[in-house]
């Protein structure tokens, strides 16, 4: 059977890590996936979750399977932290949360969801969008389309042109929206302008599937919410994918959920109880460990405080790196103006470097950038930013 099987090509994002592993260059340095470096370039292991795994250690008493969905304590802390305790859709109990391998395999759900349930749905995803979106949703078996986002001439956001395709989504379709940090650009809409979205979402019968995935890596976690919850305001059911591998570093253990919001209590558990088929037909039940972390530490008040300041330590640094980043190009002499990657928030930004320059890069000086140009400015730290803007000004 096996004679006819060709190589497959190799991920766009962690075919580069592959790559990256391998190659002996003692200086190399990358800033290809999504994950967090520290000032030294590591990526550590945060003191809270250290702390909350050896509690769990010590309480643990059975590796007995989660219900299908998680554990219903997981699910309520996901939901207060994005929208916030008290808010309405908690308090009504209109969300039912699903705990998830990951954010992909929150969206994985999702979008096996939408093609059982919605079947004609297609899902219009940003332009420029995450390189695993389409490949998700196609895997589904979902029609991919796409909407507007960046303007390649600022490098913002081209709203006017977002609003325009957005106009031409028919009802019953999927919109993916970046919850905040948007991947691969950095580039996120306004809070009002969040809610021009909610409102033409709402008017044209749409289905938000919010990507939530970096709480926390822009402004707070507070206010790296305050998109979905103008968004709620407007619209009374959609799908959110979260993922704690960035806000908690626990990128391996694989710890997401998928929250349904639904104009009723009763209508979210109705979803929720088709969702259970997909995930029993999927991965069975999520694995354990990644949620016990988080709920160990949201629920625990010392160790959340802790955590926050912790994010806050992530979030000041690569917005540090952000600067440091456009001021060290400009003294080497560096004229293309690279300045809106100060505004850009969370991990990624576009570089504006061709697929050539790209390559350079990785072959003559071991930089390894995605090859769309996104860049992960959390890879960049004091010491290899001589050697990166250096090199980038070579190639330019
Ligand atoms: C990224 O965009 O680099 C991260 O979300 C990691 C991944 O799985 O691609």
């Amino acid at each position: 059977m096996f004679e006819t099987v060709k190589t497959a090509p190799a991920d766009p994002i962690l075919g580069l890590t592959e790559a990256f592993n391998q190659d002996p260059n003692p200086d190399k340095i990358n800033l290809s996936v999504g994950v967090y470096q520290d000032g030294s370039g590591k990526t550590p292991v945060l003191p809270t979750v250290k702390e909350a795994e050896r509690r769990l250690l010590e309480s643990e008493t059975t590796k007995s399977y989660l219900p299908m969905t998680g554990d219903r304590t997981y699910g309520s802390l996901v939901q207060k932290l994005m929208f916030g305790d008290g808010h309405g859709i908690v308090a009504e109990g209109r969300g039912a949360t699903a705990h998830c391998p990951g954010g992909t395999g929150a969206l994985r759900v999702a979008g096996d969801y939408i093609h059982k349930l919605h079947p004609g749905s297609a899902i219009w995803l940003s332009d420029p969008t995450w390189a695993n979106h389409p490949t998700v949703f196609k895997a589904a078996g979902l029609e991919v389309k796409t909407y507007a986002y960046r303007d390649p001439a600022t490098n913002g956001l081209d709203f006017n042109a977002m609003i325009e395709s957005l106009e031409q989504v028919p009802a019953g379709d999927v919109v993916l929206l970046h919850g905040c940090c948007h991947n691969p650009t950095g580039i996120d809409p306004t809070v009002e302008q969040w809610s021009q979205v909610g409102e033409l979402i709402r008017r044209r019968g749409v289905l938000p599937l919010v990507d939530f995935a970096y709480q926390g890596l822009a402004d707070g976690i507070d206010q790296d919410a305050a998109g979905l919850r103008a968004l709620v305001e407007h619209v009374d059911q959609l799908l959110i994918a979260s993922s704690f591998s960035k806000n908690f570093g626990l990128y391996r253990e694989r710890t997401g959920a998928l929250t349904i919001i639904g104009s009723t209590a009763e209508q979210a558990q109705t979803v929720m109880s088709q969702l259970k088929l997909v995930i029993r037909a999927n991965y069975s039940n999520p694995p354990a460990h990644g949620g016990g972390i988080v709920m160990t530490v949201l629920q625990d008040r010392e160790l959340r405080a802790k955590w926050e300041l912790e994010v806050a330590e992530i979030r000041d640094r690569i917005n540090g790196m952000r600067h440091l980043f456009v001021e060290t190009l400009k003294g080497k002499g560096v004229t293309r103006d690279f300045s809106a990657i100060i505004q850009q928030r969370g991990m990624f930004s576009f570089s504006g470097l061709t697929k050539e320059q790209v390559e350079e890069l990785r072959e003559k000086h071991a930089i390894y950038i995605v090859g769309s140009g996104r860049i992960n400015v959390a890879g960049m730290n004091e010491a290899n930013m001589g050697r990166l803007c250096d090199a980038i000004a070579s190639v330019l």
